[in-house]
């Protein structure tokens, strides 16, 4: 059976430097897969070439059976993958509410924005609190809720989360895991990226290492958590 996304033999780098040296992945309807690593593993550059900001040189991505190889990043949005990237990336002058409906350019999520939007503001009340303060002005917490928020407004199939609890106090990413947690039971699928390695792979069903640009293990999120050679890379764990 072939999953909602589909990454094969993928290569990718920026000019003269390749970062990916032929990454596999698949991520299955509904789950939380996760993909893990050191810094400057590759994370980001995997889920800048999915998302279509960083062009691949060779392989395949494959959205819901539709391949999306090479193609614009707003493209990339209509067929079903949304972003939210590393630092989240907000307009910190514009209001909670604004940062939402930018998330909401394509057409078919554009027409029910407002749908979208009271359904984001039902799952993060704070935000619904704070929906004309300016973004730059809330938390950290809220800013990472603003950001998913805003890709959700995509309507994704897959939505890709980089480092959301980056920078955030340890109970603040306690509970940003609890809620991406909530999140995948809601329905939606969630490829998501972490250096918080223990927190990402307790609730993922699936897992990748990556290392230098290659993937080096997979497996669900218990057994990579066993796994003597990822406890003492990853977890400190002599
Ligand atoms: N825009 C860019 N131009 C040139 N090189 C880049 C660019 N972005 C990233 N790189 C390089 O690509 C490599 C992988 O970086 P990437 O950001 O994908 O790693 P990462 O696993 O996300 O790291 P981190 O955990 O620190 O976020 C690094 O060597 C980095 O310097
Ligand atoms: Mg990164």
């Amino acid at each position: 059976m072939s999953g909602i996304l589909e990454v094969t033999g993928l290569h990718s780098g920026y000019g003269d430097l390749e970062v990916l040296h032929g990454v596999d992945l698949s991520v299955e309807k509904g789950a939380i897969v996760s993909v893990v690593g050191a810094n400057g593993a590759g994370k980001s550059t995997l889920l800048g070439t999915i998302a279509g900001v960083v062009r691949p040189t060779q392989g395949s991505i494959v959205i819901d059976g539709v391949d999306i190889t090479g193609i614009a990043a707003h493209k990339v949005v209509g067929h079903g993958v949304a972003l939210v990237p590393e630092g989240r990336k907000l307009f910190p002058f514009l209001s909670v509410e604004d940062n939402l409906r930018l998330g909401a350019f394509h057409k078919a999520a554009r027409s029910r924005s407002k749908a979208t939007r009271d359904e984001i503001y039902d799952l993060f009340p704070r935000l619904a609190e704070r929906r004309t303060q300016m973004a730059g002005s809330l938390s950290g917490g809220e800013q990472q809720m603003c950001a998913i928020g805003r890709g959700m407004m995509a309507l994704p199939k897959v939505l890709m989360l980089d480092e959301p609890s980056l920078g955030l106090a340890p109970i603040v990413v306690e509970q940003m895991f609890g809620l991406i947690s909530n999140l995948a039971s809601s329905g939606l699928t969630i490829l998501l990226v972490e250096q918080n390695v223990a927190d990402a792979l307790e609730l993922s069903s699936r897992a990748s290492v990556l290392e230098q640009g290659q993937i080096t293990m997979t497996g669900s999120g218990p057994e990579l958590l066993a796994d003597p050679g990822l406890q003492s890379a990853y977890l400190g764990i002599a």
